[in-house]
């Protein structure tokens, strides 16, 4: 849990509520939470997937691992602290997002239980869809698109996930995904197929 620094703060609530905002959008708000090791495919099913919702209208915003590690997470690396973190702001960030009422799509590694878990607390019971992208070490290492599995085994990356860093496969998600046999369309067919069966879409 990070410190709370500032005093002499004060909660506003919203004029807007939760329900006004729903009804604008015909929807309600979610988090999409995809983890799974690096290039498991978490990225292209949950671009594919916000890609598709966007589609048939609803409002959708995919927040990315490394792309956000450019911008609002660039002062943090690979170390469990800082992992933590990446996922702490994460979490606070897809929140605020959910609450605009957005489907907000998240894609990050997230390897430990605990760090999804406080992302998952920090929402209403049935927003925090969590899915997992799963396919073995041994078909992300052979897919290897940006070369880095190859550089952890030369040992020029250090702690790098599924490698020399744990990966910690969810226990209970709402949904996993079998990212070693079937295919891009066809996984993010499913992700939504989910969102339709229980009354998000
Ligand atoms: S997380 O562990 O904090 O959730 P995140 O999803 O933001 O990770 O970033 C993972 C991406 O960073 C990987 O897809 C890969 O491109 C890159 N990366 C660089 N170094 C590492 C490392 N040591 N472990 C895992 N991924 C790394």
């Amino acid at each position: 849990m990070a410190e709370q620094k500032a005093t002499n703060i004060t909660w506003h609530d919203s004029h807007v509520s939760r329900a006004e905002r729903n009804e604008l959008n015909g929807h309600k708000g979610a988090v999409l939470w995809f983890t799974g090791l690096s290039a498991c495919g978490k990225s292209t099913v949950a671009n594919t997937v916000d890609h598709m919702l966007h589609a048939r209208g609803k409002h959708t915003y995919c927040l990315d691992g490394d792309n956000v590690r450019f911008g609002l997470n660039k002062n943090l690396g690979f170390s469990a602290e800082d992992r933590a973190e990446n996922i702490r702001r994460i979490g606070e960030v897809a929140k605020l997002f959910c609450d605009a009422g957005m489907i907000t799509l998240t894609a990050f590694i997230s390897p430990y239980t605990t760090d999804r878990q406080a992302a998952r607390e920090l929402l209403e019971e049935g927003e925090f869809i969590e899915i997992h992208v799963n396919a073995s070490l041994e078909t992300c290492e052979a897919r290897d698109p940006k070369g880095l599995y190859r550089k952890a085994r030369a040992g020029e990356i250090k702690g790098f996930t599924g490698i020399d860093d744990p990966y910690e496969a969810p226990e209970n998600p709402e949904l996993v995904l079998d990212a070693d046999n079937k295919d891009i369309d066809t996984l993010a067919q499913e992700v939504v197929d989910y969102l339709e069966a229980n009354g998000y879409v």
